[in-house]
């Protein structure tokens, strides 16, 4: 099973980056395919322009849906999701990028200036899923960086991505939890030695430290995600930390 990705962006050069490290390993690998698409293609006039000023007034300029709607037709499949990445989306989070790594072909649609069309969005909505997605509580420049974010957090969900030395299952947020911290070689630098539990070898004991640094440090820098944990989720000594 492979997944299909294909950006659509006024800056193709932007997405460049997805060839290197993992992704560019998966898209080599056959796992991934990779397609991007200057929006300015679907464009009519000499200008190539795309964007007009916004109905009803106000600063910035829209993204016009002409252009978009023909790119879509070309670019969106039967089987397609629809990924409009903007501040004003829900957010992007792990479950979503286990969501969205199950699927078979994602289309990203790279809104710059102060946005698309949203006729762009319910007109693909009549035939194909659509996600407005923000990657977080602040404001980018457009929707590449975005982009580039939600490919690198779902890619490595795939099967076979990331090798099995490196898997996904313990990673901060797959359980709720941020990770605790890690160490290696040298035992003892700069006057600081790594936990001596980490190499007193009694497996049960270096589990039971992980996962209690994993809920101190939860509980001090994101104590919202605490609140989130259902109560069979922690067991008798987690309730002690
Ligand atoms: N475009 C601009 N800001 C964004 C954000 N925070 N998330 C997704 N797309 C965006």
């Amino acid at each position: 099973p492979s997944l299909r990705l294909d950006v659509i962006t006024v800056f193709p050069g932007y997405l460049a980056p997805v060839h290197e490290s993992l992704v560019g390993k998966a898209i080599e690998r056959g796992q991934i395919s990779f397609g991007v698409h200057d929006l300015r293609r679907w464009t009519h006039d000499v200008h190539h322009s795309v964007d007009d000023s916004p109905y009803g007034g106000g600063p910035g300029m829209v993204m016009r849906p002409t252009i978009w709607g023909d790119a879509l037709d070309e670019i969106l499949t039967a089987d397609a999701t629809l990924i409009v990445p903007t501040p004003a989306g829900r957010l992007f989070d792990q479950s979503v990028a286990h969501e969205l790594a199950a699927e078979s072909h994602l289309v990203f649609a790279c809104g710059r200036y102060e946005g698309i069309d949203q006729r762009v969005v319910d007109d693909a909505a009549r035939k194909v899923t659509v996600r407005e997605l923000s990657i977080g509580d602040y404001v980018l420049a457009g929707g590449e960086v975005a982009t580039l974010v939600m490919i690198e957090a779902i890619a490595r969900l795939l099967p076979g991505v990331l090798g099995n030395s490196e898997s996904a299952v313990d990673d901060s947020h797959s359980n709720g939890l941020l990770e605790g911290p890690s160490y290696t070689r040298p035992e003892s630098w700069r006057d600081l030695d790594v936990p001596a539990v980490l190499r007193s070898g009694n497996h049960a004991a270096i589990s039971r430290w992980r996962r209690d640094e994993s809920l101190r440090r939860t509980a001090v820098r994101r104590p919202d995600l605490l609140d989130k944990i259902a109560p069979g989720q922690l067991d008798r000594r987690d309730r002690e930390i």
